[in-house]
């Protein structure tokens, strides 16, 4: 459901999925268009479980400033981005370690029927403090072109208008898309090609930010 908001930027708000149309409704969109919202991913008892883990391991220390680049390259820019993230690791909690699951079945999905070669995922949880985002930018690496889909599962309840901190999707040809940062709703788009950003939110925001990543085509 694309809604027209004033200032010339549609925006996607709430609406249901049925969990067996949810896979090949990502296959087609990412066919098309290249990007896909998919509100309702999972079930709402595990958005809200992965959300109280992501505020637990912020209470513990466990998650740091975002960096910039790549490798020895990357600088904390609290001007360009502000989340703290953690990254995920299997094992770490049967949570995670369900959300990974469903990754998985994506990246299966995935290449079966996009002939993606998507050899693996790396993620992390991020949460953006109030008076932070993240500028626009593209996420797969000058000097590294293994991140091919990007996956970004929010798990936010009731997030409203005022609270800011869309993600905003500059699409080709066409007006920016704003997202709400919603509990259970996941984006995918091709990482090489989309730009976005993360608009200045004023409530605390988390996610679980990913990507699937193939083989690469550069020497490293
Ligand atoms: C990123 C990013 C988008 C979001 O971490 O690269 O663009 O909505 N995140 O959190
Ligand atoms: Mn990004």
């Amino acid at each position: 459901m694309l809604v027209e908001v004033a200032g010339g930027t549609d925006k996607i708000g709430s609406m249901t999925n049925s969990p067996c149309t949810t896979l090949p409704r990502i296959i087609d969109d990412l066919a098309e268009q290249g990007w896909s919202v998919l509100p309702q991913f999972i079930p709402q008892t595990l958005t809200l479980q992965l959300a109280k883990e992501c505020r637990d391991r912020a209470k513990k220390g466990a998650l740091n400033p975002a960096g910039v680049g790549r490798g020895n390259q990357q600088q904390v820019l609290e001007g360009v981005r502000g989340d703290h993230i953690q990254w995920l690791e299997p094992g770490q909690s049967s949570v995670t370690d369900e959300f990974l699951d469903r990754l998985e079945a994506l990246r299966c999905e995935l290449n079966q029927s996009l002939y993606l070669g998507l050899e693996d995922f790396e993620g992390h949880f991020a949460l953006y403090p109030p008076g932070s985002f993240y500028k626009r930018h593209v996420d797969r690496f000058r000097d590294d072109d293994r991140r091919t889909v990007t996956a970004v599962l929010y798990l936010n309840p009731d997030w409203q208008d005022e609270d800011g901190g869309a993600l905003r999707l500059y699409l080709d040809g066409d007006k920016p898309l704003d997202v709400l940062p919603e509990a259970g709703t996941l984006v995918v788009f091709m990482s090489a090609d989309l730009h976005h950003e993360v608009l200045l939110t004023q409530r605390e925001r988390l996610s679980l930010t990913g990507w699937f990543r193939r083989r690469s085509d550069v020497l490293l």
